[in-house]
């Protein structure tokens, strides 16, 4: 390694730092990558062969960076000392209490980052906001690092927003369709571009303004979800008048000007980012007065809610306006396929409405573990109702359980609820599952994965979204 190459520290080794940095150092291998963060948990796993997080392709990533130039540590303060770039890759989620509870981002996080920096820093860095913020949240990180007090610190601050999708981090991370880099100084927007340049066309990386760049993250993540939602609006209105929700999407997106992506009428959008960012957007819109342009945007997420909250209630309408006592087999908690994430998962919700029905319910996820099912069914009962009740613990300790595999979990179930398109549920042995229900076996799906007249024949009765 050469004496004056670029040496990088990353704060958080979440979904972002980990996955980014892994890349980074793969494809630089002169460049020194540390990834840092206050879970040790964490750090370890990253250390070992079985990552915190699953993401096709990942470990293989990290195998030939790891040791060599790409090093998972909780040395926070020694990294970012000897380090040129500092990304910060931290959590922002949603703010639970005091002013802006439920909309604005809690940006508890990423003060801390920015203090520790100034805390830390004896020579100039290059500060990179990785993780979505509200826009002007740079403005407010640039403050903070004048705090810094050896003489010798100084600091840029570029905001790099992420795009990488879950599931396809690899391959979105390998071949973007762009980098955005936001900042003010035209050397440090030019030593980031040459990192992404080693493998990234320079035409696909954009260089804007610091708020153009933050404002674009929370805009294409309000426009992807306004897709779901538009289509999941109009699954509604397919299973009122008979139309075909994916016929309908295939034929508006073959047309060139609308295209075929993110037509996928599901159970809901989840993920850490859609929600957030659009309630960001709505926060942002509303504290400068712009109230139709909340209004607009936060229909998208009232309509999500509207889709999750419309599935638990046709299996219930539909298994005889009950699920008291039934056993229900879901399918799937990941807030989409080719991941362990279940932030905001609509899972989460479809599971929690089951419960207030005293269903009993059999998940099976391949990557997601009972003690993070309990845990999110708690903080959403928590979230809403300020606290776990006894009745709420009782309903989570006695009625959820976890089966080892989708046969496993629909054995003996009167119904089954697909929430994630995980693959291998394509391929279950559907005479089999039939035969080990109670009848009527009724399918509930909702990612539309299966195919509805192949069950029909096996004796389910289907119920899917969107469809007559
Ligand atoms: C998203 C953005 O795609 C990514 O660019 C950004 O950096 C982070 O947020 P992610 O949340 O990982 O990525 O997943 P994404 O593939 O966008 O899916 C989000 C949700 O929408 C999932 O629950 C998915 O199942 C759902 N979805 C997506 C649909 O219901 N239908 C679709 O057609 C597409
Ligand atoms: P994302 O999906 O944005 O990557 P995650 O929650 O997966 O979010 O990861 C964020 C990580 O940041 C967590 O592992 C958390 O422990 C870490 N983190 C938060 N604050 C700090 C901090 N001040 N110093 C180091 N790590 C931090």
């Amino acid at each position: 390694m050469s004496p004056n190459s670029i040496k990088i520290c990353c704060i958080g080794a979440g979904y972002v730092g980990g996955p980014t940095m892994a890349m980074i150092a793969k494809q630089c291998p002169d460049i020194e990558v540390n990834v840092v963060d206050i879970n040790e948990a964490r750090i370890a796993a990253w250390n070992s062969d079985s990552l915190p997080i699953y993401e096709p392709g990942l470990q293989e990533v990290v195998q030939e960076a790891r040791g060599r130039n790409l090093h998972f540590t909780t040395e926070v303060s020694e990294s970012i000392e000897k380090s040129d770039v500092i990304f910060i890759s931290v959590n922002t989620p949603t703010k639970t209490f005091g002013i802006g509870a439920g909309r604005a981002a809690n940006l508890e996080f990423v003060e801390k980052c920015a203090r520790q920096i100034a805390e830390s820093s004896h020579s100039h860095k290059i500060v990179v906001e990785k993780s979505t913020l509200p826009v002007r949240t740079a403005e407010a990180v640039k403050r903070i690092l004048q705090s810094a007090t050896n003489p010798n610190a100084s600091f840029d601050v570029l905001s790099n927003p992420e795009f990488l999708a879950e599931g396809t981090a690899v391959k979105d991370l390998l071949n973007p369709d762009r980098v955005l880099i936001g900042g003010e100084c035209p050397d440090a927007i030019e030593k980031l571009a040459g990192i992404y340049g080693r493998w990234v066309d320079a035409e696909r990386i954009l260089k804007t303004n610091l708020w153009s760049s933050e404002l674009s993250k929370l805009t294409a993540n309000a426009f992807l979800a306004q897709r779901v939602s538009s289509i999941n609006a109009i699954s509604a209105l397919c299973e009122a008048t008979g139309a075909d929700v994916d016929e309908v999407a295939n034929a508006i997106g073959t047309d060139s000007r609308i295209g075929p992506k993110f037509l996928k009428s599901s159970v809901g959008f989840g993920g850490s980012c859609f929600q957030k960012d659009i309630l960001n957007l709505v926060y942002l819109c509303e504290h400068f007065g712009l109230h139709e342009v909340a209004a607009y945007w936060e229909q998208v997420i009232i309509m999500n809610d509207y889709q999750k909250r419309r599935f638990s209630t046709r299996i219930v309408h539909t298994m005889f306006n009950t699920v008291s006592d039934k056993r229900i087999a879901v399918w799937g908690f990941a807030f989409k396929k080719d991941t362990n994430d279940t932030r905001e998962s609509a899972a989460i919700y479809v599971c929690r409405d089951l419960l207030e029905e005293r269903a009993r319910l059999t998940i099976y996820d391949p990557q997601v573990k009972l003690e993070h099912i309990k845990r999110d069914l708690e903080y959403l009962m928590v979230n809403e109702f300020g606290e776990l009740s006894e009745h709420h613990r009782k309903l989570i300790d006695s009625n959820v359980e976890v089966a080892s595999s989708a046969e496993a979990a629909a054995s003996g179930a009167h119904a089954i609820a697909v929430l994630t398109e995980w693959d291998e549920f394509k391929e279950v042995d559907f005479d089999a599952v039939y035969q080990a229900m109670k009848k009527p076996a009724f399918l509930f799906d909702g990612r539309n994965l299966l195919d509805r007249e192949k069950l029909a024949q096996n004796g389910f009765e289907v119920h899917a979204i969107g469809k007559p």
